[in-house]
């Protein structure tokens, strides 16, 4: 009941926002990717941390638009990154322009970000700012492990897990964190809801990759198959690493570091046809129940009632199924 219409709070706010004028080659492609959508669901996270402390959400609203902003900037350069061609069912930002004005607009759009969080209340505004540096820092690392694992033969599950939780989660527990410590949580509340949002971030990226595989394009607005191109030690690619039998390996690894764009949609089939024999897809559902689960031992730790964390849940579980 309360998603709507915070969801549609968060798009107002956003709206208004004013990122700059001139030069327009700068600014032009923020106001495209803002108004491609997304789900929002790290403003949405911040809005339903700190309801849970105070029905009143309203000066929460511009820190949960700087989450969003934030997050939109990391996909510019992550984009450029993947080689990615489609975000949000359009061009990516890198393609329709050029890399540099996806680099460029992606600085500015951090920097606005950092703007729209200080209007928080002085007797906070360290500790924020602290938290989200510290936020922003673990995602740049996480992308970088992201890159260094595509060349790397070897990769860990946990290894992989570590990075997800750089490049994808912290940012959801931050959100968290970010909504209930503004509204006066107390800290082991705020670092339960922290928790709370890492392993739901974590089975979210897992979703993601999921979805890379097996999405389908039009709801999920992304290449599917791009993270077997680019060769990704995703959990699914991992998985199946340790499974496989040995025309199984020699069918992954003879497709490894293939990129000609001719034969991209025969490595992706191929690939895909070994996840399929080997039950990768119900591993990794399973895999995003097990973080659920994690995920809810936090919540059931927070110290408000029952009925407080029920918008919480029912959106961490819809998040879980997703299918965009
Ligand atoms: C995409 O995030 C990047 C990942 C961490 C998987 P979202 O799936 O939240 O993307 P939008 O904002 O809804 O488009
Ligand atoms: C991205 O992970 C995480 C960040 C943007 C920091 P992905 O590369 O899987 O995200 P998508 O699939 O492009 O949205
Ligand atoms: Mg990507
Ligand atoms: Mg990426
Ligand atoms: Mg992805």
């Amino acid at each position: 009941m309360d998603i709507p219409i915070l969801t549609d709070k968060i798009k107002q706010t956003l709206s208004t926002l004013q990122y700059g004028d001139k030069p327009v080659e700068l600014y032009e492609p923020i106001r495209y990717i803002m108004a491609l959508g997304g789900k929002r669901i790290r403003p949405l996270l911040v809005l339903l941390a700190a309801k849970m402390y105070d029905d009143d959400v309203e000066n929460v609203l511009l820190p949960a638009a700087a989450v969003e902003v934030f997050h939109n900037f990391t996909l510019l350069h992550d984009d450029i990154m993947d080689k990615a061609p489609l975000r949000r069912g359009q061009q990516t930002v890198h393609e329709k322009w050029n890399a540099n004005i996806a680099i460029l607009s992606g600085d500015v759009m951090l920097v606005r970000a950092y703007q729209l969080l200080l209007g928080v209340a002085p007797d906070k505004l360290a500790q924020v700012l602290q938290n989200f540096s510290e936020t922003a820092a673990q995602v740049c690392e996480g992308q970088q492990l992201d890159m260094n694992f595509e060349q790397r033969e070897e990769v860990t599950i946990e290894e992989y897990i570590h990075m997800i939780t750089l490049k994808t989660a912290v940012l959801v527990g931050f959100s968290l964190e970010l909504g209930a410590s503004l509204k006066g949580a107390t800290a082991a509340d705020a670092d339960h809801l922290r928790q709370f949002g890492n392993n739901i971030g974590i089975a979210f990226q897992l979703r993601d990759d999921l979805l890379d595989v097996y999405g389908d394009k039009a709801k999920f607005g992304k290449q599917v198959g791009g993270d077997i191109l680019s060769d990704k030690k995703t959990f699914l690619m991992l998985t199946a690493l340790q499974q496989a039998s040995q025309e199984q390996q020699r069918i992954i690894r003879q497709w490894r570091n293939q990129t000609n764009e001719a034969i991209a949609a025969e490595k992706v089939q191929a690939v895909t046809a070994v996840y399929d024999a080997l039950n990768i897809r119900q591993q990794t559902e399973q895999q995003i129940e097990d973080y659920f689960q994690k995920a809810l031992a936090h919540l059931d730790a927070v110290a408000v009632p029952g009925e407080k964390k029920a918008t919480l849940r029912g959106l961490a579980l819809q998040l879980m199924e997703r299918d965009s």
